[in-house]
């Protein structure tokens, strides 16, 4: 038999251009007790308000309520104001809120981090093992004993493209069930529209309620929490969008906030037609979900079944911490402890690769098995913004 792959030592420092390999297999190395992990907590958050601008604040925020079963998601699709963004925006906005914390409580309450990236890019590399289909391709930068890691831009689009299950409906013998890609990415935000109230349900009226649940679907508003966290050894500081708030935010930072996210998939079978492969589809993608609200510290999701046609036929609510459990009683076809030391010995490999100045691309190619990180230029490359590097020349 083939001798295992072995995991690369990337010599202590990289020359130019030469690659280093992280292989995902054997997945065994990963095996055990989960390396400790902070509990997520929010350090600084920021809005885009309805036409995408920037805000300083919470006014993006959203409270949850419900959404009435047998709603058509497909309603209001002509309609929808699709912010899709136009220009690479790095980690511009996530950087902002943090200068705007210092500035507001002073240098002594910055918070310092390993690694500074949006949740996005964790949850990639959070869910690479169990993910046949995984593929990722970003950038990294050194800057200050910190490594900050963007998205490559133009490859986001490609993947999602090739993330969605759902091929474009033919032309040529169209299937009446059959749904196009822009359809099936709107009525995510329609049950969005449907669940989300921008005051706490308690003081708003049944019939303000419905107002808001029949408004124009938009996903230009977005509110964005930045949580300080670890794996094992390595502290991160995440950025990504939070859905909605289960109650109002907690005035003791130390507890909890109840946020909520809201995902849509398809409905299962009734039970007696259930087959492993539907359980399989399903606890698939709670893979997912699993693994973008548990970075944030999302405690709750709440999944909205729905027909194949767009119909919205269910209502479920998981505790974020409890859906490893449900999976490792059920198919049994990821493992969060593994997900979790995966991460932890990737970025402790990643921090001894990226050790020089310069811009190193990870790239994990689609069925590849294995992540590469080659510095490709020098400098930050706009990964970090000249307003946050002037800020810090300044702070120093
Ligand atoms: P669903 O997740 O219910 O499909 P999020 O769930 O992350 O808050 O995102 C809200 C909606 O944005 C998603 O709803 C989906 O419609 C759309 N969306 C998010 N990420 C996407 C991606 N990578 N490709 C296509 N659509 C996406
Ligand atoms: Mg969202
Ligand atoms: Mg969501």
């Amino acid at each position: 038999a083939p001798a295992p792959k072995q995991y690369v030592q990337p010599p202590t420092s990289p020359s130019q251009h030469e690659t280093h390999r992280f292989p995902i297999q054997p997945l065994h190395r990963f095996h055990g007790a989960s390396a400790t992990i902070k509990r997520p907590r929010e350090v600084a958050h920021f809005s885009y308000d309805d036409n995408h601008e920037y805000r300083d604040d919470e006014s993006s925020i959203n409270y949850y309520v419900p959404p009435p079963l047998g709603a058509d998601l497909k309603e209001g699709f002509d309609t929808f104001r699709h912010h899709e963004d136009k220009e690479d925006q790095h980690l511009d906005s996530l950087l902002q809120a943090l200068m705007e914390k210092e500035q507001k409580e002073g240098s002594d309450k910055r918070v310092k981090a390993d690694f500074v990236t949006w949740r996005g890019m964790m949850t990639k590399i959070l869910t690479a093992p169990f993910d046949h289909f995984a593929e990722f391709n970003m950038f990294a930068t050194l800057h200050d004993s910190t490594i900050y890691i963007e998205e490559d831009f133009p490859s986001r689009f490609a993947a999602r493209a090739a993330e969605s299950s759902h091929p474009p409906p033919r032309s040529h013998h169209p299937d009446p069930q059959s749904q196009s890609r822009e359809m099936m990415t709107y009525w995510g935000y329609k049950f969005e529209t449907l669940s989300l109230i921008p005051t706490p349900p308690s003081s708003t009226t049944p019939e303000q309620i419905r107002v808001h649940q029949r408004a124009v679907t938009s996903n230009h508003a977005q509110h964005c929490s930045i949580v300080s966290t670890s794996f094992g050894p390595h502290s991160l500081l995440l950025g990504g969008e939070v859905d909605g708030l289960l109650a109002p935010k907690p005035a003791n930072p130390d507890e909890q906030v109840q946020w909520v996210e809201l995902k849509t998939t398809e409905e299962l079978p009734p039970p007696q037609r259930q087959q492993h492969r539907d359980i399989l589809k399903f606890e698939r993608k709670l893979l997912k979900f699993w693994a973008q609200s548990f970075l944030l510290g999302v405690p709750k999701v709440v999944v909205g079944f729905r027909s194949k046609t767009g119909i919205l036929r269910g209502l479920q609510t998981f505790n974020t911490h409890e859906i490893p459990g449900m999976v490792r009683r059920g198919t049994g076809c990821w493992d969060g402890n593994v997900c979790i030391n995966f991460a932890a010995g990737f970025l402790g490999w990643l921090k001894e690769v990226v050790q020089g100045e310069g811009v190193y691309s990870v790239v994990l190619r689609r069925k590849s098995g294995v992540v590469e990180v080659t510095r490709v230029g020098d400098g930050t490359g706009n990964i970090v913004s000249e307003e946050f590097l002037a800020w810090r020349r300044a702070g120093d």
